[in-house]
């Protein structure tokens, strides 16, 4: 039997990222305040990982509450209305139920009822896997803007009393809408995992054990010399890659936006690619913390705050994390 060829949609030509917003929660929190629970001082946190304070969610706040009061901006921003969301996209490691996803609650709460919805798994490098996702489903005429945000309460996984992890990550939350466009505002994906190495930086233990072992609370574990080793590689790798992909060349770029996961990740891969003088480099880290999913949009927001001229010029985002994973873009600011 022939079956009759089925019909696709017509999609963009291109899609591009047309709106920005954060949510970043009130507490601020230094290295002090972090020295309390582990042997540890601001002297040593700020030299090997540049973090000077990071926020942490209070209360009210939620992976939820935190996406959808960034999604509401990066509307704002972009002069687009809920109804006319058709996919959100939410990015996270730390929405602690199982089901339902995040991403409905979300679309719900923001009005966007109409949209299509569900979370992405890929921890510090979700919200480049899900923008590379947004900008196929807006090229292939699925969807016509999309949703990407990054959300993360980290403080509901991580041990303040371990050491490796502690002082390193934050919360808060970033979004942008990604809309058609004439010419390509998102360039190609480089990204990958490595399931080899997914204990490097992992849950302690399982939901099974602490229901049938009454094991404590599952937190996250880091081997971090050894993931810094891998990203000190991996980053400047898949930036070369995805500057390729884009036909673009590293002089090319208004800004290097990398995961922020440590400072001196960010300097090694700057130098590594010989960033020249005038790209500006995303140091986020030093305010917010490592927020995983969250902190690219959260450092790029920061960074268009500081000098609106970058709108309009080229950025390379580069997650990495988790998984392990990676993905790379190149992306035309906002
Ligand atoms: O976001 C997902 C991806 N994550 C990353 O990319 C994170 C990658 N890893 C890192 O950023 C770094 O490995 C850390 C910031 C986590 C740790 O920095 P490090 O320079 O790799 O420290 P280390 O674990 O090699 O420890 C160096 C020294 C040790 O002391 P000795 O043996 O040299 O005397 C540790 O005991 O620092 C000591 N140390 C600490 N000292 C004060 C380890 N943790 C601490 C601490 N405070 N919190």
């Amino acid at each position: 039997m022939t079956a009759d060829a089925l019909r696709t949609q017509e999609g963009a030509p291109a899609a591009r990222i047309i709106g920005i917003g954060t949510y970043r929660p009130a507490r601020l929190v230094g290295n002090d305040e972090i020295s309390t629970h582990i042997d540890s001082s601001d002297a040593w946190i700020r030299q090997r990982s540049g973090i000077v304070s990071r926020r942490f969610a209070t209360d009210g706040d939620t992976v939820v509450t935190m996406a959808a009061a960034a999604a509401t901006k990066a509307m704002d921003q972009a002069g687009i209305d809920p109804t006319d969301i058709g996919m959100v996209l939410l990015a996270s490691m730390s929405h602690l139920e199982q089901a339902p996803a995040a991403a409905p609650r979300v679309a719900h709460l923001i009005g966007a009822d109409a949209a299509a919805a569900t979370d992405i798994g890929a921890a510090c490098a979700g919200f480049c896997y899900a923008l590379a996702l947004a900008d196929s489903l807006v090229r292939s005429g699925s969807v016509g803007h999309v949703l990407v945000i990054g959300s993360e309460k980290m403080t509901d996984i991580v041990d303040r009393t371990d050491r490796q992890t502690a002082f390193i990550f934050g919360d808060g939350a970033g979004a942008v809408v990604v809309g058609p466009a004439g010419t390509p505002g998102i360039g190609p994906v480089v990204w990958g995992a490595d399931g080899s190495r997914h204990g490097l930086i992992a849950h302690n233990r399982s939901w099974l054990e602490t229901r049938e072992q009454h094991a404590p609370w599952p937190v996250l574990r880091m081997a971090g010399p050894e993931v810094f080793r891998w990203a000190a590689l991996k980053v400047p790798e898949i930036s070369r890659q995805a500057l390729n992909a884009a036909g673009i060349d590293a002089g090319d770029l208004a800004a290097f936006i990398p995961h922020q996961a440590n400072a001196r990740i960010v300097d090694v891969a700057a130098r590594a690619l010989k960033l020249p003088p005038h790209v500006v480099v995303a140091k986020d880290i030093v305010e917010s913390g490592n927020t995983s999913a969250a902190s690219i949009p959260l450092a790029m927001d920061s960074l268009l705050s500081m000098d609106a001229g970058l709108s309009g010029g080229h950025a390379l985002l580069v997650g990495f994390g988790a998984g392990l994973v990676h993905a790379a873009q190149v992306v035309t600011l906002p």
